[in-house]
């Protein structure tokens, strides 16, 4: 059984009250500042910030309605297109903000979504080198024919999960006509934009892909966390619809891919690799570390259990990246907070540097550990958990004796330590939120990369998925 449950609707009530969202929200954003704030002020305005920009690259004017950007940047590098992967990612927030605003907010950001799937309709049925693994079109729906790592297989599995949750608040609220007619209709051959990814995922995932980065083909970690989920929910959501048969289908092919991914774990190195099988591009990633494993985790829609944040092999395998990034980056070694982080240590790309997303990925990888270790603690950490606590919050005086130096260590509900091992992870996310301020723009705005050597932000600025990286982690945190 997959224990893991929907963690949306859990985040969507735990933020109930902290979205400061409000009916400012597309409003310009000329003018803000986040320089001298108290950090709580700071993530508030960041939020801010972050949920304007975000919703800033959905709809260019010069592109159809619902495509997202992946960044208004036109050149060096041109990242003005709708990568499917990118906007399925920009487009869960939107979906958690839909799911909590008001009024004229909620119609706006209704249309948003629903031009968001006609959109993503559309291009399903535009003839394309590889079919529903098309990794990214022009901003006004064309083909991009070019030369480009093809198919990614990650990109439909994470758009049927956007619109999936979609689909379950409309649900929530009645609209029960428009997502059948839609967004996922009991019909084979598919014509709903839900249901026709969900086939494709179902009867596709098996293949051989590129991977998240583009530039990897082989089977890989990321993509099929992305299938498994996709499928799961997308499982519960055929059933609420009568859908049964396909349902059970679905469901069974989540459980399949689920142990498909225990093969990524690397016993040996103790670490979870992205890639088996790799039959095409970037040979030189010798390690197999990718920090795609632990967005994989935070991304794949389980709370607890297998490969969710509080799994031992993700944790070794997180430890393991950052360690690495410590010792690659120039910059992490300047005494600034936490571990600034990139894609994977072998990086070349750009120069191989850390990014904002995947820096605001360790602090939600912290802020969901705290979470379950504080609602679900076990009643013993194994040694791989321990190891990954003591790295990440060990050295806090309030801990100090509190880890073994080896071996499985006991964790008493309601213990000072319990309590203080909480506290240090939510304060750990903390730091690497802090770590985003530091080398953001002074305005709040995120750009793709930050230089390795100087700290200075670079490459695609305004980059969509910066921005909802930095409202999925806030919207993670523990509160108080
Ligand atoms: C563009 C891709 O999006 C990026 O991930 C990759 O590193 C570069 N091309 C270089 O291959
Ligand atoms: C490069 C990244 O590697 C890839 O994941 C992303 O889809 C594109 N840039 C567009 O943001």
């Amino acid at each position: 059984m997959i224990a893991a449950k929907f963690v949306s609707s859990i985040l969507i009530k735990s933020t109930a009250v902290k979205l400061a969202v409000s009916l400012a929200l597309f409003a310009s954003v000329a003018g803000a500042k986040t320089g001298d704030l108290p950090f709580e002020d700071y993530l508030r305005k960041q939020e801010d910030v972050s949920v304007r920009k975000l919703l800033a690259n959905i709809s260019p004017r010069d592109g159809a309605a619902g495509a997202v950007i992946a960044s208004p940047s036109r050149q060096d590098p041109d990242y003005y297109f709708h990568w499917v992967r990118d906007a399925g990612l920009v487009m869960d927030p939107v979906v958690t903000m839909y799911s909590q605003a008001r009024g004229a907010d909620k119609q706006r950001l209704g249309k948003i979504l629903s031009d968001y799937a006609g959109f993503s309709r559309q291009l399903q049925q535009t003839p394309t080198l590889t079919g529903l693994g098309e990794p990214k079109f022009h901003v006004d729906g064309r083909a991009f024919n070019g030369p480009w790592g093809r198919p990614q297989n990650d990109g439909p599995a994470l758009r049927a999960l956007s619109l999936t949750r979609w689909a379950k608040q409309l649900l929530r609220e009645n609209q029960r006509p428009y997502v059948t007619s839609k967004l996922y209709k009991a019909e084979i051959p598919a014509k709903t934009v839900i249901k026709a990814d969900l086939e494709y995922v179902a009867h596709h995932w098996r293949e051989r892909g590129f991977d998240l980065w583009e530039e990897v083909s082989g089977r890989h970690f990321y993509t099929r966390a992305m299938q498994r989920a996709a499928l799961e929910e997308g499982s519960d959501l055929a059933r609420a619809l009568g859908d049964g048969a396909a349902a059970g289908f679905y469901l069974a092919q989540a459980r399949e891919i689920r142990r498909a991914m225990d093969d990524h774990w690397d016993a040996r190195r103790g670490r979870i690799v992205q890639t088996l099988d790799r039959d095409g591009g970037a040979e030189y990633k010798e390690s197999g570390l990718d920090v795609a494993t632990v967005l994989a985790a935070i991304h794949g829609g389980w709370e607890d259990g297998p490969f969710s944040a509080l799994d031992e092999r993700v944790l070794a395998t997180a430890g393991q990246l950052e360690a690495a990034f410590h010792r690659e980056y120039p910059i992490n070694r300047r005494g600034l907070p936490a571990t600034a982080i990139g894609r994977y240590p072998e990086d070349r790309y750009y120069g191989g540097n850390p990014w904002v997303l995947t820096i605001a990925a360790y602090a939600e990888l912290n802020y969901r550990l705290a979470t379950t270790l504080a609602k679900r603690p076990p009643a013993a950490l194994s040694p791989r958990q321990v190891d990954y606590l003591r790295s990440a919050i060990g050295s806090r005086p309030e801990l100090a004796g509190v880890f073994p130096k080896s071996g499985r260590m006991q964790l008493a509900r309601g213990s000072a330590a319990h309590g203080a091992i909480v506290k240090g992870l939510k304060e750990r996310g903390d730091e690497f939120l802090r770590r985003i301020r530091v080398h953001s723009h002074p305005d709040g705005s995120l750009d793709e990369q930050i230089r390795r050597d100087n700290g200075y932000m670079t490459s695609a600025r305004d980059l969509t998925w910066s921005y909802a990286s930095f409202l999925t982690a806030v919207w993670s945190r523990p509160s108080p």
